[in-house]
């Protein structure tokens, strides 16, 4: 007896996407300093959709093979390396993933690579100076106590820069308004309201 083909149902083909997905994420990072990151071209059909985009990240530069639909996040993440911005919806819900692009903040989960390539991305990797003394915020954010778990933080800081240099941190009502997108699952939001408010006046704009 003839058999029909049995069609993928829906697990098994979001399993094959997700199997595509991981293999293309693993792709090779170039930096610009060829020397801190080198590994084979791609070469497997998974990773055939992948393009070359270059990145300023933290006052760096670099070359990155990618799919042009990974998101920033990921590409921060999985790709350079930089972790602290934090994926928690995925969803553009709850502001953990916030960095700042040519110095306005954005959603990296909701934002292309390839949308922010040649632009100066900053993550909190990058706050503080070159010698190591923290940002205002970052300072501020400790004296005051404005974190507990820390997950949401990095997100927090530099929504609370990115709110400053808006011109949004004129009062508390406006602080708590502008920072709405970013979400604290320990409730740590007055002591962050404090310390946007104490640092708000060394924040450049
Ligand atoms: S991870 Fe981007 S908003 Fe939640
Ligand atoms: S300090 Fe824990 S989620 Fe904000």
């Amino acid at each position: 007896m003839k058999r029909t083909p049995r069609r993928p149902n829906y697990h098994e083909g979001r399993r094959q996407f997700l199997i595509g997905a991981a293999a293309s994420s693993a792709l090779p990072l170039v930096a610009s300093d060829a020397a801190a990151r080198t590994a084979p071209p791609p070469s497997t059909a998974e990773t055939r959709d992948a393009s070359e985009t270059n990145l300023a990240v933290n006052g760096r530069m670099y070359r990155v093979e990618i799919d042009p639909r990974t998101t920033l996040l990921d590409a921060l993440r999985d790709h350079l390396g930089l972790t602290g911005a934090k994926k928690g919806c995925d969803h553009g819900q709850c502001g953990a993933c916030t960095v700042l692009v040519d110095g306005r903040r954005e959603l990296s989960c909701l934002t292309l690579t390839v949308a922010v390539a040649g632009r100066e991305v900053t993550t909190i990797e990058g706050l503080a100076g070159p010698d190591g003394t923290l940002h205002p915020m970052q300072q501020a954010f400790i004296d005051h106590d404005a974190f507990q778990c820390g997950y949401c933080t990095p997100g927090q800081i530099l929504s609370a820069v990115g709110c400053v240099r808006e011109g949004r941190a004129g009062t508390e009502d406006e602080i708590r308004e502008a920072m709405s997108g970013n979400l604290c699952r320990c409730a740590a939001y007055p002591n962050i309201v404090r310390a946007v408010l104490e640092a708000r006046d060394l924040v450049e704009g």
